[in-house]
């Protein structure tokens, strides 16, 4: 028998495809219509500290003439009530399916982080991946300064919970591997994301205003993570999930032979409905079964960016590659 099970967090997936966090992860409806098709996780959508503040603005500014109680009385109530419905969630998620469930936050404060962390992991999560990419535009910031902040937090957070941590990364960092490698030694996170897709502005040239890019992936830009994930598979203990540009098998196989434990999926859903994952699981099989693969283990981390093959992964000017393009 073809067998699709990974290990992930130390968290025991039927198979490797992981819905990411999104809008689809966001209300128990659409979770129950992608729960039919068993992926091997679900990461729900973040509780952005940020959009908590934004609603507290909203009201407060909607309200001028409240009293500085009223103020406090209406931030905490909004808070509270953002707070608790996400745990509901979370608790509503682990009655109806026994696929592993990770919560997904996003903060600005410590403190904050650590208050978010607590609550989801008493409502029951299977673990929880930190949204925390910082994007190093301030000029003033020195890399070792950005990199303090996460290695701050995730101390933080471990001395608070014992839910696995998975940290989802942005491929903005002045050494990559070698700063996965150090917050892998320290033993606070027990896998990386690679990568978040950021929102990208974009300009549009007739009306020359700012706008928004693309807000799904396309199925092209799996290559970036492909290169990582073979990467920092291969020189860090820790797990790694690849994310982005993930839209049918193949991809997901090739991320798998690269060295990733599990991969998530974001975009196709959206674009092909969570049928995608039923999809999915019959090409990998398919493909398992042609190249006589029994499990995961037998073709896992095969092409990863091992001492034969690094040069292959870490060549960024390839003269064959470009000398054949006239
Ligand atoms: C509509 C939408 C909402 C998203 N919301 C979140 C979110 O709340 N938290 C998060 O960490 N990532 C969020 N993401 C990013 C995805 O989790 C994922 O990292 C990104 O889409 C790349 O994966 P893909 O190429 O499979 O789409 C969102 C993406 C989309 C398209």
């Amino acid at each position: 028998m073809t067998n699709l099970e990974t290990s992930y967090l130390g968290l025991k997936l039927k198979n490797p495809i992981i819905v990411g966090s999104c809008g689809l992860t966001g209300n128990l409806e659409s979770i129950k219509r992608i729960v039919v098709h068993e992926p091997g996780a679900i990461v729900l959508k973040s509780l952005f500290e940020e959009q908590i503040n934004a609603d507290i603005n909203k009201n407060i500014l909607q309200n001028t003439e409240l009293s500085a109680e009223a103020e406090t009385y209406i931030s905490s109530h909004i808070a509270h009530k953002n707070i608790s419905d996400y745990l509901t969630l979370i608790k509503e998620c682990k009655k109806i399916t026994d696929i592993p469930i990770i919560a997904s936050i996003h903060c600005t404060d410590v403190d904050e982080w650590i208050s978010y962390a607590k609550k989801i992991e008493s409502a029951g999560a299977d673990a929880l991946e930190v949204n925390a990419s910082i994007l190093p535009f301030d000029e003033k910031l020195q890399s070792t300064e950005i990199e303090e902040q996460y290695f701050h937090l995730l101390e933080q957070l471990r001395e608070h919970v014992s839910l696995p941590i998975a940290l989802k990364m942005s491929y903005y960092s002045s050494s990559l591997t070698h700063f996965l490698q150090k917050l892998s030694w320290t033993g606070h996170v027990q896998g990386f994301v690679l990568f978040n897709r950021f929102y990208n502005p974009d300009i549009n040239i007739q009306t020359q205003e700012i706008g928004v890019s693309n807000i799904f992936s396309s199925a092209q830009e799996y290559t970036l993570p492909l290169r990582w994930v073979a990467i920092c598979s291969a020189k860090i203990e820790t797990d790694v999930c690849a994310s982005t540009g993930i839209h049918n098998a193949d991809t997901i196989i090739k991320m798998i032979l690269a060295g990733a434990n599990a991969t998530q999926i974001v975009s196709c859903v959206y674009q092909q409905g969570p049928e995608i994952i039923s999809n999915i699981k019959k090409s990998m099989i398919a493909w398992m079964k042609t190249h006589q693969y029994k499990s995961i283990n037998d073709f896992y981390g095969k092409l990863s960016a091992s001492k034969e093959t690094h040069i292959l992964f870490e060549r960024n000017q390839f003269m064959k590659y470009y000398g054949s393009v006239e």
